[in-house]
């Protein structure tokens, strides 16, 4: 298991120069591919890989339905800037039919590991000719996947599972000694905009982490639409992380004087360190009031809006 580097113990500049050595080395004068969700760690991992490799890795995008509103555009526009070339890949049908007829929490994981790994990337690695696929793991992901409590997609070896054997690729994952905290260091030291490395933290499952229940392109439009309204009131709270989640049961409400048994959404919102526990943030009732009114009027069908105050311990950040 990866020996921890804490935020504090970090030195940046020495870490940098270590994984960009040992990713040169591994990758020797090949290739490889870099998937990019837009998220914190994949995006350091990104800078990282580029520094390390230049021309030489092919940074992806997966579009694979999951992701937040305007996403794939904003990415691909942020690391324009940055002079690195990201392309898009459209698997929205793929994931969809690998997620059909899937409730189970852990069945749902194991459905989009292997839409991601076996058939995405194994297609992209196959088909470019690189043996590596670079990737933003970080040591909270081992830690809950190797204690049981989330299959968190982007783990493998850890739980015995050679990529090599399952997938056809080797992973490289320069970030596994680190944890949030550590990771946002060294992307404002590689000169990642503060807009990157401050973003909160958004799960690999993406939204499908955020429905309880069926995966469909209507459910992950209601999550998405209700997710981007939490987003944006509660972007200046300086909380850990925030979100929309989309229940399964349905409770009973009224529309236009008639009766509507209509949707629930349950707004979380965290103070956390590096997400190993974290706390309910005390927003004002008035946020609360302003989050409800705003997701009933942008989003259809919902009827009632929660605001979840348990802690992490028991809760997990994510809800499935
Ligand atoms: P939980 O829900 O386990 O989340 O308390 C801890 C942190 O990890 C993120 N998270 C994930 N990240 N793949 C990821 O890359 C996953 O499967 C996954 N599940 C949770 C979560 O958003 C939180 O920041």
């Amino acid at each position: 298991m990866a020996t921890e580097i804490t935020a504090q113990e970090l030195n940046t500049e020495l870490f940098t120069n270590e994984k960009v050595g040992e990713i040169r080395e591994t990758v020797g004068d090949g290739m490889a591919i870099n998937a990019l969700s837009g998220g914190v760690d994949s995006s350091v991992v990104t800078m990282l890989g580029h520094k390390a490799l230049g021309e030489r890795l092919r940074t992806v995008f997966v579009e694979n339905g999951l992701m937040r509103a305007g996403e794939a555009e904003q990415v691909v526009d942020f690391f324009q800037k940055l002079g690195i070339t990201v392309e898009v890949v459209d698997a929205r049908k793929e994931f969809f039919a690998a997620l059909a007829g899937i409730t189970d929490p852990e069945e749902k994981r194991e459905a989009i590991t292997q839409s991601f790994y076996r058939n995405v990337f194994g297609r992209i690695v196959r088909e470019s000719g690189a043996k590596y696929l670079l990737q933003g793991t970080i040591l909270t992901d081992i830690d809950e996947t190797v204690a049981g409590i989330k299959r968190q997609h982007n783990v493998f070896e850890q739980l015995g599972i050679d990529p090599q054997e399952a997938f056809g690729y080797r992973i490289l994952e320069p970030l596994i000694q680190l944890r949030k905290d550590g990771v946002r260091k060294i992307g404002e030291a590689l000169g990642l905009p503060a807009e990157l490395f401050k973003r909160i933290p958004f799960p690999g499952p993406a939204l499908a982490a955020r429905v309880i229940g069926a995966v469909t392109p209507e459910r992950i439009e209601t999550v998405r639409k209700a997710n981007s309204v939490v987003e944006r009131l509660l972007k200046d709270t300086g909380a850990f992380q925030y979100m929309a989640i989309l229940h399964e049961d349905r409770v009973t409400g009224m529309r236009d004087g008639k009766r509507d048994f209509g949707q629930q959404i349950e707004v979380r919102c965290w103070d956390s360190i590096d997400a190993r526990i974290a706390t309910p943030t005390r927003l004002s009732f008035e946020i609360l009031e302003k989050l409800a009114g705003e997701i009933i009027r942008e989003v259809p069908s919902v009827v009632s809006v929660t605001y979840n105050i348990a802690s992490k311990p028991p809760s997990t950040i994510e809800a499935i």
